[in-house]
This record gives C-alpha cells, sequence and structure tokens, in this order.
C-alpha cells in the first residue's frame, strides 16, 4: 500500500506542514474546515504533479478513460517486471497468494478496499473488467419469464444497457425505456417519471447512477426503495461514479451496483467489479465459469474467478484506491465538484451556452454537457483543441462537448475554457 509517508513525500510535504492525508486519520483528527479548501490551489498543485499527464494538455474527459498517477503507472510496471523475470519461481501451491496471473487468486485484499470504498462486505464484491461485464454477469445470471419487464431509462449507455436487450430477444422478458428530459430539471421530476412507468409486471429496474451523457444523478436512494416495496430487483450502472461521487450501497439500498475505476479512479483500463447482494448472489448463475461456478463459500470469488488475467493491471488498481483513500475521498468528491460548479457557473453567464446537465447543483458533480447555439460537438472539441489544446468529449450533432473536471484540472483551465467559449459566442 502507497504509505501516507510516501504520497506526502511525493507530494513534497512534510507530516507536519499539512493535516494527515490519510483518510481514517483526516476524518478521526482533523475537523472539516482545517482540511485544504477544495479550492486551495497551493495543495492541488502538489496534486496535480502526482499525474503523468502532458504539460502541453488539458484534459477534460475522464468520463471516457481517466488519467493515472504516476504511482499506478509504477506499481503496474514493476509487477509487469516481476511476472517476466521471475515466472519460473512460481511453485502453484497458493493461488490467493501467487501473483503471476489473476483469475484464480481471490484477490481479496483488493475485494475488501473495494467494499470499503462502496461500503460493503468483500464476498458480495467480485472483480470485473469493465462495467459491460459486470452488467452482463448481472444480466445473464438471472432467470426471467416471457412477459417480465426490465424498465430504465432512454438514456443508458450501451455497456449499461444491452445485456438486459438480450433477455428480450432471447427470452421474451420486454425492455421498456422511460424518457426522464434532458436536462433532467430535478430529482422529483425525474423520481415520478420513473415511478409512473413500473407496472405490476416489472422485475428488473436498471438506471445509471450518474447519466453518462449528461452528468445528471439519479435518485437512486428513493427509487430503490420504492422498487424494494414492490419486490423488483434493483440494479445500478456507476461507470460515472466511483472515485468521483461518494457510493454507499447500503445506504442507497441497491440489490446491484457495478462499476469500473479506469475513468475517476485513475486505475489502468480493464479494471471494474460488480456488488450483489448475497441473497440475490447466491442464486445467480455464472457466466463465465471455472472450477468454483458452483461453489457458494465465497460468492464473490466465484464470479471473479475467470480464468488467466492480468495481474500487474490489478496492482495499478491497488495503487489507484490506495492514492484515493490517502488523499482522502470527500476531499477528492469535493474538489470535483467544486471545478465542476466553477465552470457551469461561468458559461451560465453567456447567453448562447445551451446546457444538456441539470442546472440544479444537487444532482450535479464533475460533468457538464452543453453546446454553443449553432454549433455542433465536433466543431466545439475541434475548437478546444486547436486553441488550446483542451481535451473535452464531442457528444454528437446537438449536444455539444461533455466536460469533466478533476484533480488534476485546476481553475486556470476552466477559467481559460469558460473564457475561449466566451470568445466563440461573441
Ligand atoms: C453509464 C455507462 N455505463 C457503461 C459504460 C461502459 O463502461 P465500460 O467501458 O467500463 O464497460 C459507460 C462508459 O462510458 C458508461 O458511461
Amino acid at each position: 500500500m502507497l504509505s501516507r509517508r510516501h504520497l506526502l513525500k511525493s507530494l513534497g510535504l512534510s507530516a507536519f506542514s499539512l493535516p494527515s492525508l490519510s483518510y481514517a486519520h483526516v476524518l478521526k483528527e482533523n475537523p472539516a474546515d482545517e482540511m485544504p479548501h477544495p479550492g486551495d490551489p497551493e495543495f492541488w498543485k502538489k496534486v496535480r504533479d502526482q499525474f503523468m499527464l502532458d504539460r502541453n494538455t488539458v484534459f477534460f474527459n475522464p468520463g471516457t478513460v481517466g488519467a493515472m498517477p504516476k504511482v499506478v503507472v509504477d506499481k503496474m510496471t514493476e509487477h509487469l517486471k516481476y511476472v517476466a523475470s521471475g515466472v519460473a519461481d512460481w511453485a502453484y501451491k497458493d493461488d490467493n497468494k501467487e501473483e503471476y496471473i489473476s483469475g484464480y487468486n481471490n484477490l481479496m485484499s483488493i475485494r475488501k478496499k473495494i467494499g470499503q470504498l462502496i461500503n460493503t462486505d468483500a464476498l458480495e464484491i467480485a472483480m470485473t473488467d469493465n462495467v459491460t461485464h459486470g452488467m452482463s454477469y448481472i444480466a445473464n445470471g438471472i432467470t426471467l419469464q416471457p412477459g417480465d419487464e426490465i424498465l430504465t431509462t432512454d438514456q443508458e449507455h450501451g455497456g449499461g444497457q444491452s445485456a438486459w436487450k438480450i433477455k428480450e430477444k432471447r427470452f421474451g422478458a420486454v425492455f421498456k425505456t422511460v424518457s426522464v428530459g434532458k436536462p433532467i430539471i430535478n430529482a422529483t421530476e425525474a423520481y415520478d417519471k420513473i415511478v409512473k412507468a413500473i407496472t405490476s409486471k416489472t422485475k428488473v429496474l436498471m438506471l445509471s447512477h450518474m447519466i453518462s451523457g449528461s452528468g445528471a444523478i439519479l435518485p437512486v436512494k428513493e427509487l430503490c426503495a420504492e422498487a424494494r416495496l414492490r419486490g423488483i430487483f434493483t440494479i445500478l450502472d456507476g461507470a460515472q461514479t466511483i472515485g468521483h461521487i461518494k457510493v454507499d450501497v447500503k445506504d442507497i439500498g441497491c440489490d446491484a451496483y457495478v462499476g469500473c475505476f479506469h475513468k475517476w479512479m485513475g486505475a489502468p483500463a480493464g479494471t471494474g467489479f460488480m456488488f450483489v447482494r448475497t441473497e440475490y448472489m447466491k442464486s445467480l448463475w455464472t457466466t463465465v465459469a471455472s472450477y468454483r461456478w458452483d461453489n457458494h463459500e465465497d460468492e464473490g470469488f466465484r464470479f471473479t474467478q475467470r480464468g488467466t488475467g492480468n495481474f500487474p493491471v490489478l496492482k495499478g488498481l491497488d495503487a489507484a484506491l490506495d492514492f484515493h483513500f490517502e488523499l482522502g475521498p470527500d476531499r477528492v468528491y469535493e474538489r470535483i465538484k467544486f471545478l465542476g460548479k466553477r465552470l457551469r457557473t461561468g458559461l451560465s453567464a453567456l447567453p448562447k451556452v445551451r446546457f444538456f446537465s441539470p442546472s440544479d447543483e444537487s444532482i450535479s458533480a464533475g460533468i457538464t454537457v452543453y453546446n454553443i447555439e449553432g454549433w455542433t460537438g465536433t466543431k466545439l472539441q475541434d475548437a478546444y483543441w486547436e486553441k488550446a489544446k483542451m481535451r473535452p468529449r464531442s457528444q454528437g450533432d446537438t449536444f455539444g462537448v461533455r466536460h469533466c473536471t478533476h484533480i488534476f484540472n485546476s481553475e486556470e483551465e476552466i477559467d481559460k475554457a469558460i473564457s475561449l467559449v466566451k470568445e466563440w459566442t461573441r
């Protein structure tokens, strides 16, 4: 694990120059008002220095794939070399300790950290390569009857909804979407629209916790409570939330949650997880099956065991989780939101800017989606790159760009983006 001293040292700080950077210590010893403010430029500049991003470019697209801190790349490379040079030392005596390949190891220490991150037991966590895999394992593993309904929104990602469409085509279940609006106005309106679409045949409610194309946070806690009253299985797509906003699956009360670490957590690509409450996980069929396919001692391991995989990538994930915890999850979430709000506030003063992300700050964080009247997303994306080597991501002809803010961004970068849009809208 990346020690606090190591992180402090690499931030150029002594343990005495700033409040503790250990998550547990921050919570225990430092009242919130002693923590670096989300807008403390000196502190965040030192955090920025931990990333390998090219200094001549500005990255605004962790909603697609994130930027890795140097420590993540170092840990991964170190382990790659260890495997390459030491594989002959491998004695095949204990799958759970040997770290040459993944896929047979129960990965308990990483699963525990993920459990800590989302507030659940490691036994309810299985490792996957990404969100698409997690969603597919769960959709494939559940038995639905012809006529059973799967309800979701009209704004789901292909990696979240497609496995449920297969349920329709292959087994006669009914895939139903409800229009929630773009932008979503507020949580109450989204809640009402979704609840109104539930019928006596609804068996699965699948929703993005945060919608990828708008950044809107859905009222998942209230929706899961309503679904539970009606005996509906709830599954949330957390592709955009992990490492971005707080996720507490016990508080939310969902039955399943799938997420990835290669976007907002800064882990290498190919790292994800699925959480399923034990009462559902024990009857879930495995899709990718190996020795443990029917061994229910550790349900998460039953799904984690899925053939030879890449251990160095998991070492990178482990380092990314440590980095996140050492920095302090709350501090990370606050900083992301602080920058996102700064961007929205600046852009909303410009009359020709049209938003597709919510204007209600209570359902927004680090994703802002907007366009300039008469422009396309590609035009706006290209203008940013040509003018300032800034990289938000086009959302197609109508919806402009998705502009994500993260801890490696600065206030100056946000202000520069706003001034460019101001220039383009003159
Ligand atoms: C909401 C949502 N779901 C699913 C996915 C697919 O994620 P992955 O590529 O990790 O499978 C994405 C990717 O952008 C997404 O935003």
